[in-house]
């Protein structure tokens, strides 16, 4: 059932989030498999210029009709897109680590953002949370092959952060009325999920040869990435079945409670 985004707990969810954050360990001694070593400083340029490196906000040319869909919503969306740019900055740090100066600028990065400008913020919202699916998969595979504890570290941070994006994301989609029913609830589900591959596709055309170098698999990271599509699709049915049984609750009690006032 649609209803508005609670801005409240979302606010203060990021601030919590602030807390008790320790910087990477940027002085521990390098820990790099020397053949991987180049896949993986150009794969991370170009996350440190996706994931919060290029303009921080919602682009889309329709974005105020969601930033401004409810008060307090701005507020919310400036905060994620706070913690987008902070990945910039752990990956900036990897970088300087490494060695490597970052990139201004990818054919990939300013094709995704076009796309993303004209399709509108509904598209846009949805490609962002595909994105963090993936990514998630991507930076789950780095902290588990990587061996460097700077980028465990540095992946630990972004994981947290984006656990938390995927919760706020499943709220905007609960407090637009998902999950839907009938045909709806099929054209969704089945959508979701084809862009879901096809955002992990494209992930993996890029960095794919990076992870596999580190010693990771192409069904090591499509398998983590479908995992994480059900587990979204899921809780949100879950989250919605919930808050039916809430109020489902909440009106018979309040029947109990008028029949008793009427008796
Ligand atoms: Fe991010
Ligand atoms: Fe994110």
């Amino acid at each position: 059932m649609p209803h508005e985004l609670d801005v409240d707990f979302w606010v203060a969810e990021f601030a919590r989030n602030r807390l008790g954050r320790p910087e990477p360990r940027w002085s521990a001694p390098l820990k790099l498999d020397p053949s991987a070593r180049p896949l993986l400083e150009q794969s991370l340029a170009e996350f440190q210029l996706g994931d919060g490196g290029g303009p921080a906000a919602l682009i889309a040319c329709d974005a105020s009709v969601y930033r401004t869909s409810q008060p307090g919503l701005e507020r919310v969306v400036d905060l994620w897109f706070e913690e987008e740019k902070e990945h910039s900055r752990l990956l900036g740090g990897l970088l300087r680590r490494y060695g490597v100066r970052p990139i201004e600028g990818h054919w990939s990065f300013s094709l995704f953002l076009l796309v993303r400008r004209w399709l509108g913020v509904r598209f846009e919202l949805q490609a962002l949370t595909l994105t963090e699916l993936s990514s998630t998969a991507y930076y789950r595979l780095l902290r588990r092959h990587g061996g460097d504890p700077a980028l465990h570290d540095v992946c630990s941070l972004i994981l947290r952060d984006e656990a938390g994006h995927l919760r706020f994301q499943r709220a905007r989609l609960e407090a637009a009325g998902a999950p839907w029913t009938g045909w709806k609830r099929f054209w969704w589900r089945s959508q979701f999920r084809v862009c879901g591959y096809a955002a992990a596709a494209v992930l993996w055309s890029s960095h794919g040869s990076c992870l596999r170098a580190l010693g990771a698999t192409a069904s090591e990271f499509f398998g983590e990435a479908g995992r994480l599509f059900d587990a979204f699709v899921r809780r949100i049915e879950r989250g919605a079945a919930a808050s039916l049984s809430r109020a489902q609750a909440g009106v018979s009690q309040r029947l109990f409670a008028a029949k008793r006032l009427s008796g």
